[in-house]
């Protein structure tokens, strides 16, 4: 054993001792470092490799050669390091990329960083570097990639930036940089990516000179302050993929020009302060559209048919002052899964065939003008996920083929036109979890299907012309929190299955035509706040029970035909609002309710605010 000891002892002490120059700056660099986690904890003497002279084998360092000859590359990503920008490196003559991605490396970044004369890459993205950006960083012949995105870099942006005359990808996404974005950007002609969005610059226009960055893929401008209007100019990025300039407060019309970029995939645009009307021609060059957000701006006039006819994915024109109809050919994209078209004016019915080609995830036309019915197709796909089309005047019926909508989440109908009976299935959809058809004139019964809706959490299906009986399978709705079906004509006994609703939360059933008692099992609905079975024909004694839902604060029992005492633990309940009025009941009010200021001066049927008493 000691031997074998010894053995190992004189067999590397030699390489531990020969470590080269470039480890030795290295060590030196790590000791500034603070490191908690003990990334450097391989940085040492016995792990050297290439002939035993060289760092090559420490984690984040890597060679010209593998695991010998001079550092190229140095990656302190996710390190959990802290402390100042290390300028040692730039000692390292053939390094090119330098990775302090995700850490806390604070204080200012050196003037001499240009000193690193072979570097390619720097990402020093997501640290804590403050003050301004070195003017010196373009004198770096060789740099292709600088990251410095989520920073509190301040001050402008250096003129002198316009001189980079390799750089590909600039983003200083998210840092405090001001002033405006120089005119001198639009010279650095090999420019691919530039991303500055979310800074604090100066409200000004936009370049016009970035459209001289014909190289230009990616072009992210979101809230940088821009005023004025997008100009011509950026129509010469004829490769652009991706332009981004939302959240400014960009004026003017979407220019013709915008249809010039024949290779974008994505245009945001939404939340600025647009106005016009979309150019009606020139979006057929635009084959490759995806996805485009013009949302809360001020638009006006229709959307342009050659727009709708492209192979969308997602259209996003909410809250805009747009009117007319929504042309047919949307719904022959077969990619299109996102519609998003609420708070406008648009009229008409909505693609007679949307849904019919490609699976629909989210649908919101709320709050517009359109008419008729909802389309038959909208659930060929099957993928409907939330569709919401809230304050419409549609009419006509929901199609049967909603039923098989099995990845159906939420489904908003509420203040329509709507009418006609409820599909069967539609009642049963197994991932919806919000069903709101509130506010239309709805016929018909609630579906025993409605069994299948295990994950229904929210029924609201008030003000409606729904009729006959709640079915018992209501009671199977373990997820139930909210049902809500005020204002219709249902009738018959409330199923008794209606106090295993667990979760219910509230359950509004007021101005119906229900008969019979109040269930006694009621106390079981042990999380329910509020209770409200105004105005129906419900009789016998109010459950003594009913004093034991303890979190209840909500109690209308109301215009009912309720007789005997009412019960006295009613009193221990801290309710908010409590209506007795207009029943047979007979005894006294419960000393905590019968107090004065509930009472009303004619000392008829309470009406008071909050409170009422039984009819003596
Ligand atoms: C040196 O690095 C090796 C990993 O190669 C490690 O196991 C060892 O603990 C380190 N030695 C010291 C003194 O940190
Ligand atoms: C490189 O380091 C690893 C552990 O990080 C070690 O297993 C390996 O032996 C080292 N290689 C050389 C050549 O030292
Ligand atoms: C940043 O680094 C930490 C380790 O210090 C890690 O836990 C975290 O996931 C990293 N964050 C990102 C976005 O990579
Ligand atoms: C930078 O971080 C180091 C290590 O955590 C700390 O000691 C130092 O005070 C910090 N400096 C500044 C200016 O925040
Ligand atoms: C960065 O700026 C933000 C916002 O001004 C501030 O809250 C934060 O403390 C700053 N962090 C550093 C490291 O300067
Ligand atoms: C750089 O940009 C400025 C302003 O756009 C321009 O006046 C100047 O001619 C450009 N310089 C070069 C070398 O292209
Ligand atoms: C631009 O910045 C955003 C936010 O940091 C980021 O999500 C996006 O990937 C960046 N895009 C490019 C092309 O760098
Ligand atoms: C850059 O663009 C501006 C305005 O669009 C133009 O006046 C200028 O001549 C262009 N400069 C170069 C070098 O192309
Ligand atoms: C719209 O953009 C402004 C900046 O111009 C921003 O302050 C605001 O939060 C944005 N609103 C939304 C809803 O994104
Ligand atoms: C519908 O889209 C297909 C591609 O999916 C296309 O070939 C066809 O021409 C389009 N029809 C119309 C009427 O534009
Ligand atoms: C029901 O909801 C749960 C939790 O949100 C989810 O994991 C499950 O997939 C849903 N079931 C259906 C049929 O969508
Ligand atoms: C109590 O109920 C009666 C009958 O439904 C109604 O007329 C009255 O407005 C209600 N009082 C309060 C305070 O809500």
């Amino acid at each position: 054993m000691t031997r074998f000891l010894y053995f190992v002892f004189i067999f590397f002490i030699p390489f531990s001792v020969s470590l080269n120059q470039e480890g030795r700056f290295l060590q030196l660099l790590a000791l500034g470092f603070d490191d908690v986690n003990g990334f450097f904890s391989d940085w040492n003497e016995s792990n050297v490799a290439g002939g035993g002279e060289t760092p090559c084998n420490w984690t984040g360092v890597t060679c010209s050669k593998p695991g010998t000859g001079f550092v190229t590359s140095v990656d302190l990503s996710n390190a959990n390091i802290a402390g100042t920008f290390p300028v040692l490196l730039c000692r390292l003559t053939g390094i090119k990329f330098i990775s302090l991605y995700n850490n806390s490396v604070n204080g200012t970044l050196p003037e001499e960083l240009s000193t690193c004369r072979n570097l390619v890459g720097l990402n020093l993205a997501q640290n804590l570097l403050t003050g301004e950006l070195p003017v010196t960083l373009s004198e770096l012949p060789e740099l292709k990639f600088l990251d410095l995105t989520g920073n509190n870099f301040s001050g402008d942006i250096p003129a002198s930036f316009g001189k980079f005359e390799t750089l590909e990808a600039l983003s200083l996404v998210d840092n405090l940089i001001g002033g405006r974005i120089p005119a001198e950007i639009g010279n650095i002609s090999t420019l691919k990516h530039l991303n500055l969005s979310y800074n604090p610059f100066s409200p000004a226009p936009i370049p016009p000179e970035l459209g001289n960055l014909t190289n230009l893929q990616v072009l992210w401008l979101a809230g940088c302050n821009l005023l004025g209007p997008i100009p011509d100019s950026l129509s010469r990025l004829g490769k652009l993929v991706d332009l981004d300039l939302s959240m400014n407060k960009l004026t003017g019309s979407v220019p013709s020009s915008v249809t010039e970029l024949v290779n974008i995939v994505q245009i945001e645009l939404y939340n600025n302060s647009l106005t016009g009307e979309l150019p009606e021609i020139g979006w057929s060059k635009m084959t490759s559209l995806r996805r485009i957000d013009i949302s809360m701006n001020m638009l006006t006039g229709k959307v342009p048919g050659e727009l709708c006819s492209l192979q969308l994915e997602s259209l996003h024109l909410y809250e805009n002052d747009l009117e007319g109809e929504i042309p047919e050919i949307l719904s022959n994209s077969s990619n299109l899964y996102d519609l998003r078209l609420f708070g406008n004016r648009f009229s008409g019915g909505l693609p007679a065939g949307l849904g019919k080609k490609s699976p629909l995830t989210w649908v919101d036309v709320s709050n517009n003008l359109f008419s008729g019915g909802i389309p038959a197709s909208l659930c060929d796909k099957g993928g409907l996920e939330e569709l919401l089309m809230l304050h419409n005047s549609f009419s006509g019926e929901i199609p049967a083929s909603f039923s098989t909508c099995k990845s159906l989440k939420r489904v908003r109908l509420g203040y329509n036109k709507l009418s006609g009976e409820i599909p069967v299935g539609f009642w049963g959809l197994p991932g919806v979890s919000l069903l709101e058809l509130v506010g239309n004139s709805f016929t018909g019964v609630i579906g025993k299907t409605v069994a299948g809706a295990g994950n229904l959490s929210t029924l609201n299906i008030g003000n409606n012309m729904f009729s006959g009986e709640i079915p018992v399978e209501i009671g199977l709705l373990g997820s139930l929190v909210e049902f809500s079906g005020g204002n219709n004509r249902f009738s018959g006994e409330l199923p008794r299955g209606i106090v295993d609703l667990e979760q219910l939360t509230k359950l509004d059933l007021h101005n119906n035509g229900f008969s019979g008692g109040i269930p006694g099992g009621i106390d079981c609905l042990k999380k329910l706040n509020e209770l409200n079975l105004a105005n129906n024909k419900f009789s016998g004694h109010i459950p003594d029970t009913i004093g034991e839902l303890s979190v209840l604060n909500y109690l209308d029992l109301s215009g009912n035909q309720l007789s005997g005492k009412i019960p006295f633990g009613i009193q221990n309940l801290k309710l908010n609002q409590l209506n007795l009025s207009s029943n047979l009941l007979t005894g006294d009010i419960p000393p905590v309710y019968a107090k004065k200021s509930y009472i009303d001066s004619r000392g008829g049927p309470l009406l008071g605010p909050g409170v009422a008493r039984a009819t003596p």
